[in-house]
């Protein structure tokens, strides 16, 4: 295997494999974060909390956002697995000018641009993130993400974004918290 092949295996794979019951129906259309600014956004999230659980999966996940000159957003993710630090770097773009909290991330010019959505956020602490992709409109498969600025966030703030997933006719019954110890 090519080791391009080798890093982008596991992302294919992966909405086939936690995808372990499907939702039915198409995908809820959650409200975003209003006044979406990219800017404020930009920089280093950690990964709190995410849905679906996936075992063997690595720690210390984190994505870093920047500006590109020519407005598209570079994200670097990283992990740490089995020891070893691995870095994977996508493309984000806003796809509809009058949503800028809706972005699309690609991890490759091959794959196409998954939703990336921003339910809300104050920039400073943490971030709600959902991506949802109907599937003939007859079930959806989602994932959702607490981010935050900090490798841990306080139980009251992970409680309420919980709260805001689930008014959005979200279920998060399933998310987990990521592992974010011994990474420094
Ligand atoms: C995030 O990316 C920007 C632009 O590439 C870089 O200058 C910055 O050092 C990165 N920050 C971290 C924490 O990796």
């Amino acid at each position: 295997m090519t080791p391009l092949f080798a890093l982008l295996l596991p992302l294919l794979l992966l909405p086939l494999v936690s995808a372990q019951v499907p939702h039915w129906g198409p995908c809820p259309e959650p409200a975003v974060q209003p006044a979406f600014s990219m800017k404020k956004f930009m920089g280093r999230w950690f990964e709190i909390a995410k849905l679906p659980a996936q075992f063997e999966k690595g720690k210390c996940i984190e994505t870093n956002f920047s500006m590109k000159a020519d407005q598209t957003i570079r994200v670097v993710s990283s992990e740490i697995l089995k020891g070893e630090l691995r870095t994977i770097e996508g493309t984000g773009v806003t796809e509809d000018l009058k949503n800028p909290a809706k972005l699309g991330i690609s991890y490759s010019y091959v794959l196409p641009y998954s939703p990336y959505w921003i339910l809300s956020t104050d920039y400073e602490n943490s971030a709600l993130i959902y991506s949802c992709t109907d599937v003939l409109r007859l079930f959806h498969m989602d994932f959702a993400w607490i981010l935050g600025r900090t490798r841990t966030l306080p139980a009251a703030t992970v409680d309420k974004a919980r709260e805001i997933f689930t008014s959005s006719n979200i279920d998060v019954s399933r998310m987990v918290a990521s592992r974010q110890q011994g990474c420094d």
